[in-house]
């Protein structure tokens, strides 16, 4: 399933979401000014959230977990899905913006200084990899955005829900409850979030690392759930205590951009040990 082809690619590049969630929560936000987020969505951010909103179905999810989840399409290290990742670079200004690897270093960096254990660290580095979609020729609304669960009634705590009213799942009766295809509390292992980067990196690394960290990959941009406490009627006690550590990991994703630029070659070493400490040579893609 692709974007329809009037559609084109209204990010300038994907950073500008994660730029948009980051201006959204900026410490110190009033909650006025917190209400007023549409305020912060350029143009182009809006026009990514409507199609983002109109185009996640769970029939769409449950396709592109069919077509990524097994995996089958090469065997790469992390080392060169870093390098592939760093080749999507924003042109209008190349000298100023952070590469990919930059960030996931920014990230994982300001984890190591307060002290976290070693995979905390590594989740830091990895986190952002699955969006190589966008290097596959996904469309950006199927790689970033804030996810949430479909098939069920879609909460007002997801920016822009006015967009949903364009998503066929809108005229799907079952799916317009409270719980829609899921049972009360059956634990978001069962519920089927809405397809991109997240779901997608989980899949790849869910063998090789320890519980906190898949959460971390797979729910980091669960915002609704994380930030503002919605679909606890999905979660059990699991989720609840785990989200602790996606709530943990959430601060260095959004405020690390800024601090000093990383220097790659120093650091390499360091995190050459720590990828080989959990993951083999070469992974499933
Ligand atoms: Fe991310
Ligand atoms: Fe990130």
């Amino acid at each position: 399933m692709q974007a329809p082809e009037s559609e084109s690619a209204p990010l300038k590049n994907i950073e500008e979401w994660d730029d948009f969630v980051a201006t959204r929560y900026r410490p110190g936000k009033t909650q006025e000014e917190f209400r007023n987020y549409q305020a912060d969505a350029n143009p182009t951010v809006t026009e990514f959230y409507r199609q983002n909103h109109a185009h996640q179905t769970l029939d769409f999810v449950l396709a592109k977990k069919r077509e990524f989840g097994g995996l089958a399409r090469e065997k790469k290290s992390i080392w060169e899905m870093g390098e592939f990742l760093n080749t999507l670079v924003d042109e209008s200004d190349p000298d100023t913006d952070l590469t990919q690897i930059e960030h996931l270093l920014q990230t994982s960096e300001a984890i190591r200084r307060d002290g976290h254990p070693r995979w905390f660290v590594l989740a830091g580095f990895v986190h952002d990899l699955g969006k190589v979609l966008c290097l596959w020729g996904e469309p950006q609304w199927a790689v970033v955005g804030d996810t949430f669960p479909v098939g069920c009634a879609w909460s007002d705590q997801i920016v822009f829900p006015e967009f949903f009213a364009a998503n066929p799942d809108s005229r799907v009766p079952e799916y317009q409850t409270v719980y829609g295809v899921y049972e009360p509390n059956c634990g978001l292992d069962n519920v089927h979030l809405s397809w991109g980067h997240d779901e997608y990196l989980y899949t790849v690394t869910r063998d090789y690392l320890p519980e906190p960290a898949q959460y971390i990959l797979r729910y980091h941009s669960f915002y609704p759930a994380h930030k503002h406490g919605a679909y606890g009627h999905l979660m059990n006690n699991h989720d609840e205590r785990m989200f602790d550590w996606v709530r943990k990991f959430n601060p260095y994703d959004l405020y690390s951009k800024g601090t000093e630029r990383p220097d790659f070659r120093e650091l390499k070493p360091y995190y050459e040990d720590l990828v080989a400490e959990f993951f083999p040579d070469r992974i499933a893609w």
